[in-house]
């Protein structure tokens, strides 16, 4: 429980600073955010309906944000522990000097129920999508400038990055895999 608790604190004061530092944030649903805290503190953007494939989700309307510790009981959604089997959580310095922070890593797709285990899976992100807006359209990561998000169920892994400079997070490469738009230690689900 002490863990537990320390992490929520942790996740309290994480999010008053980005909120102070990044005030547009106020303006962005709960729902169409994710957030990198750590490898236990973090939230996604996961299709809103069961059993629905990546692609499938990537219209409005059909994605909500899941967290690891929902701060908005009403809108997100729970990542359950063990969603990530093997997680590495990364902080670096992109092509410009900015910092940007990521998740990596193998998924264990059959404990979200929104899922397809089977699903090659696709991207979400702040910057791409036919209006360049996003998919989901305003989606943000909370603190950066920028995000681009990965789940590949069939793999089975995913990978989220936020980015200070945009050019750290590509979103042109979405068919590509996680291996290629975020380069990182995927353990033994890479392929
Ligand atoms: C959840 O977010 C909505 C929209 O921003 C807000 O109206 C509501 O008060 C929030 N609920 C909680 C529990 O924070």
């Amino acid at each position: 429980m002490k863990f537990i608790k320390s992490s929520l604190a942790t996740w309290a004061t994480l999010l008053t600073a980005a909120m102070a530092a990044f005030p547009s944030i106020n303006d962005v649903s709960p729902d169409n955010v994710v957030y990198i805290s750590s490898e236990s503190v973090y939230c996604m953007i996961f299709p809103k309906y069961p059993h629905m494939d990546i692609g499938a989700s990537e219209n409005p309307g059909n994605t909500q944000t899941l967290c690891t510790y929902p701060y908005n009981a009403t809108l997100q959604g729970t990542i359950p522990q063990g969603f990530f089997r093997s997680v590495a959580f990364a902080k670096g310095v992109g092509i410009t000097g900015q910092p940007y922070v990521q998740l990596t890593g193998c998924i264990v797709p059959q404990l979200v129920d929104r899922l397809n285990p089977a699903d090659s899976g696709g991207q979400y992100d702040s910057n791409g999508g036919v209006t360049l807006q996003g998919n989901p359209i305003g989606s943000q990561c909370l603190g950066y400038a920028s995000y681009v998000e990965l789940i590949e169920p069939g793999g089975p892994r995913a990978c989220i990055r936020c980015c200070i400079d945009p050019v750290d997070c590509p979103v042109t490469l979405d068919t590509s895999g996680c291996p290629t738009v975020i380069p990182g230690n995927y353990f033994d689900c890479a392929y």
